[in-house]
C-alpha cells in the first residue's frame, strides 16, 4: 500500500482541485460515520469545537431566504438552513459526499438541493443568494481565495451575508498534531507556499490546503466590499474532549483551532473576478 509524503510548493486551481476531489470521494465514507453523529443529520456545526449555529446565529434569521452552502458535504448544516424555513442549496465537489446527502435526505423525506461543483468559478447568477456560508467546506481548498470572495461577492444581494470557518490561520505555523507536539511552533506564520501531499508511488498530488493569513482574508473581504461584523474564535469548552484530526483538548484550551468570519455585503457589487 502506498503512502504520502508532504511537500510545500505553489498549486494551481486545477491542480488543487484535482487532488482534492478524489481525495475527499476517497474520504467521504470514513468522514460521515467518524463525524456524522456528532455533526448531526440536521446539526449545524461552525467546528471541531462543538460551537452551532444555535449558539452563534451568525447568519441571522434565514426564514424565507436564499442560502448557499460552499462544500456542503453530506448537507447538515444546508439541512439546518431548511428546517428554519430558508431556501438551502449545497455545492461540492465531491460526489461520494453529496450521495451521502441524498442518503440522509432520503431518510428524513426532504430535499436539499446540491450541485457537483467547485466553490472557484460557481455556477449562480448574480445577486441570486441572502446568505452565502461555508462550515470548513472549501475555502481552504481552493488556491485563489480572493478570486473566491469576489464570486461571493457577486452571487449575494445587496446587504446579504457571508459567513465562513476556517482552520484558525494561527495553526499554520504548528504541525497538525493533536499532541503536545502539535504546541510547538515550526513554520512561518506568514509562509502561504501551500501544504501538498504526493502519492510517494505515482507521484500525484494527493491533497493540497492553502494558507492565508488574517489580514489576507480581511483584506480580501474588505477589497470586495464586505463589512466584517464578527470574528469569532471558538475557546474549547472545558467538558469537551474529542480529537478530530489536529484538533483536540490539549491544543483547544491554549490555542485557538477554528476562525468563523462574518461579513455584510455593503459596498458596491464588483465584476467577477478573472
Ligand atoms: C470538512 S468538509 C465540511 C463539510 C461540511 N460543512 C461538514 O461540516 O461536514 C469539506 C468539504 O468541502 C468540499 N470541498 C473541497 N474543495 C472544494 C471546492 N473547491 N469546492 C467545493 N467544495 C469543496 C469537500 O468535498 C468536503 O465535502
Amino acid at each position: 500500500m502506498s503512502g504520502v509524503r508532504p511537500e510545500r510548493r505553489e498549486v494551481d486551481e486545477a491542480e488543487s482541485l484535482r487532488a482534492n476531489r478524489a481525495d475527499w470521494d476517497a474520504y467521504a465514507d470514513e468522514y460521515q460515520s467518524t463525524h456524522g453523529e456528532f455533526l448531526g443529520d440536521h446539526g449545524f456545526l461552525w467546528g471541531p469545537e462543538g460551537v452551532r449555529e444555535d449558539d452563534l446565529h451568525a447568519l441571522g434569521d434565514v426564514e424565507g431566504k436564499d442560502v448557499l452552502e460552499i462544500g456542503s458535504g453530506a448537507g447538515q448544516c444546508s439541512r439546518w438552513v431548511l428546517v428554519h424555513g430558508g431556501r438551502p442549496v449545497g455545492i461540492d465537489v465531491s460526489m461520494r459526499q453529496l450521495q451521502h446527502s441524498r442518503r440522509i435526505d432520503e431518510e428524513h423525506r426532504v430535499v436539499v438541493p446540491t450541485l457537483c461543483a467547485s466553490a472557484a468559478g460557481m455556477p449562480f447568477g448574480d445577486a441570486t443568494f441572502d446568505v452565502v456560508f461555508s462550515a470548513f467546506g472549501a475555502l481552504q481548498f481552493v488556491a485563489d481565495a480572493e478570486a473566491l470572495v469576489a464570486d461571493v461577492a457577486r452571487v449575494l444581494r445587496p446587504g446579504g451575508v457571508f459567513a465562513f470557518s476556517i482552520t484558525h490561520p494561527t495553526r499554520w505555523m504548528f504541525p497538525d498534531d493533536p499532541g503536545e507536539e502539535g504546541l510547538v511552533a515550526s513554520q512561518s506564520y506568514w509562509d502561504r507556499t501551500p501544504y501538498v501531499e504526493v502519492d510517494d508511488v505515482t507521484g500525484e498530488t494527493r491533497y493540497v490546503e492553502h494558507h492565508r493569513t488574517l489580514g489576507d482574508w480581511v483584506g480580501a473581504l474588505a477589497h470586495c466590499g464586505f463589512r466584517i461584523t464578527d470574528l469569532h474564535e471558538p475557546e474549547w469548552p472545558a467538558e469537551h474532549d474529542r480529537t478530530w484530526g489536529g484538533w483536540s483538548r490539549v491544543r483547544g484550551m491554549l490555542t485557538p483551532g477554528s476562525a468563523v468570519f462574518v461579513a455584510r455585503l455593503d459596498g458596491p457589487r464588483p465584476g467577477r473576478a478573472t
